[in-house]
């Protein structure tokens, strides 16, 4: 049901917009004061308001003002029995949806409802869209801005429902288990199990029994049958990660369940078809490995199917605030904290370190912040102090400059030259995003379009 709001203290006004609005099916309440008018915009339950500029307590505008911030989607239209037109070009600038001079025609009011309705509708479904949207920027919990991240998601989504085996490659703490989990869980084999086995930190001979199980006696310390991890994946995913390290002869094993979906238990005779998704994960150039003979080469081609590659963190820094926003959230609620954001400087600082444990140091270094955080900000004192200055040593800060022989170039010629590099430097931390890097510059966004006509920045 439509809920319109009347915040206007002149009964006879409220009379005939009620009635006109009740011919049209809509319900009004009224409110004859700002501070009564302000409790259902705070509850959010109201779709349009018709207030007038003057209100005891405070005034339309006031009241504009509060929707604006706290219900964007809500329409006001503005009312005014000595409205001029500097109110009513100020009210439609300040996002009001229509202003009426009193008294009015019952046609105005109700071109000026629908109208305002209508944009209301709207607002929402735009509303609706971006949310969308920002789903698809995520995928399960894996936050990911960077265009090579939204690649990412883009192959995992369309092999989701698919038996194809993934490989993940990337440096330590990108994400690869995390992206493996999710995969899982974008798959229809969700209600099944996933099974995680590290393969680099199990020795040759437990390996083989712990994937593929075993039978009574095939050696010795096998006193009864045991079940491996491949069976006990069926129906869902299994995840073998740190495969790079694994010996020639698991290699062929491996190789073998690859092709015919068949196990073999240790010690068994027959063998037994599992049903499974294959997710393996490394840290190793495999293609050096294959050339370097450390990895079966009829594997390798197996496994590279469909493969995806983690970027380390220090290639995709627009991340950085995201993740160490996700991170924040998570650990204050953990740790009972009242941190909710980072200064300016301190999110500079995350954005400039280069993060050589990828999102795992990242998320350790905000958790160790938010435990020494103090009040609702994280400042640059709660990061490691390594963190700060080896990132503000780093070759991208601008060298002190030496004091130019000879008359000084006009103010505006001299600063092109640093304000470009400036420039330069924030759309390459935000990977050629220029609202974000708007953003991180404190300019807005047709600000940086202007100066990067200007400057030739492309
Ligand atoms: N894109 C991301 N969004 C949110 N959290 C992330 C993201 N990437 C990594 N993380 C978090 O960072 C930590 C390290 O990630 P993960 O364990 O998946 O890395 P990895 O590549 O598997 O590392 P390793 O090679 O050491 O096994 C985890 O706690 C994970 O939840
Ligand atoms: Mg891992």
């Amino acid at each position: 049901m439509t809920r319109i709001l009347l915040a206007d203290p002149d009964p006879r006004s409220q009379q005939d917009i009620a009635s006109l609005l009740a011919e049209r099916g809509y319900s009004l309440d009224a409110a004859p004061d700002l501070a009564s008018a302000l409790e259902p915009v705070r509850e959010g339950a109201v779709d349009l308001i018709l207030a007038d500029l003057s209100l005891p307590g405070g005034g339309g505008m006031e009241l504009l003002h509060e929707v604006q911030s706290s219900n964007p989607d809500t329409s006001v239209v503005l009312l005014s029995a000595f409205g001029s037109v500097q109110d009513a070009v100020k009210a439609m600038r300040n996002g009001a949806a229509d202003f009426l001079g009193k008294p009015f025609a019952p046609d105005q009011v109700l071109l000026a409802v629908d109208r305002a309705l209508e944009k209301t509708a709207l607002q929402r479904e735009n509303q609706q869209l971006k949310s969308a949207l920002d789903d698809r920027l995520r995928l399960d919990n894996v936050i990911g801005t960077d265009l090579r991240m939204q690649a990412i998601f883009k192959t995992v989504q369309a092999v989701a429902d698919t038996r194809t085996t993934v490989l993940v490659t990337g440096e330590s703490g990108t994400g690869k288990t995390l992206l493996a989990r999710a995969l899982h869980q974008l798959s229809d084999r969700r209600a099944g199990p996933f099974v995680e086995v590290n393969c680099g930190a199990l020795p040759e001979s437990l390996l083989e029994s712990e994937l593929f199980g075993h039978v009574k006696g095939a050696f010795t310390g096998a006193v009864r049958d045991k079940v491996g991890k491949f069976e006990a994946a069926a129906g869902g995913t299994i995840f073998l990660d740190e495969i790079g390290t694994s010996s020639h002869a698991f290699q062929v094993k491996l190789l073998r369940v690859l092709q015919d979906r068949l196990i073999e238990r240790v010690g068994a005779t027959d063998t037994v078809p599992v049903d499974v998704r294959i997710v393996l994960a490394t840290n190793k150039d495999l293609e050096r490995a294959v050339h370097a003979g450390e990895f079966r080469e009829d594997l390798y081609y197996r496994i590279n199917v469909v493969s995806v590659e983690m970027p380390p963190l220090r290639e995709r820094r627009a991340d950085v605030q995201a993740l160490a926003e996700h991170f924040l959230q998570r650990f204050r609620a953990e740790h009972s904290r009242a941190a909710r954001r980072f200064t300016d400087s301190a999110i500079a600082a995350l954005m400039r370190a280069p993060w050589p444990g990828n999102v795992r140091q990242l998320e350790n270094v905000v958790e160790r912040a938010v435990v020494l955080s103090q009040g609702d900000e994280i400042t640059q004192a709660d990061l490691p102090a390594a963190l700060c200055n080896g990132a503000l040593a780093d070759s991208d800060s601008p060298a002190p400059e030496a004091a130019p022989k000879g008359p000084p170039l006009p103010l505006k010629q001299a600063l092109r030259a640093p304000e470009k590099r400036i420039i330069e430097q924030a759309l390459t931390w935000c990977s050629g995003n220029r609202e974000r890097a708007a953003e991180l510059l404190g300019i807005n966004r047709s600000t940086l379009f202007h100066k990067l006509k200007k400057l030739g920045i492309r």
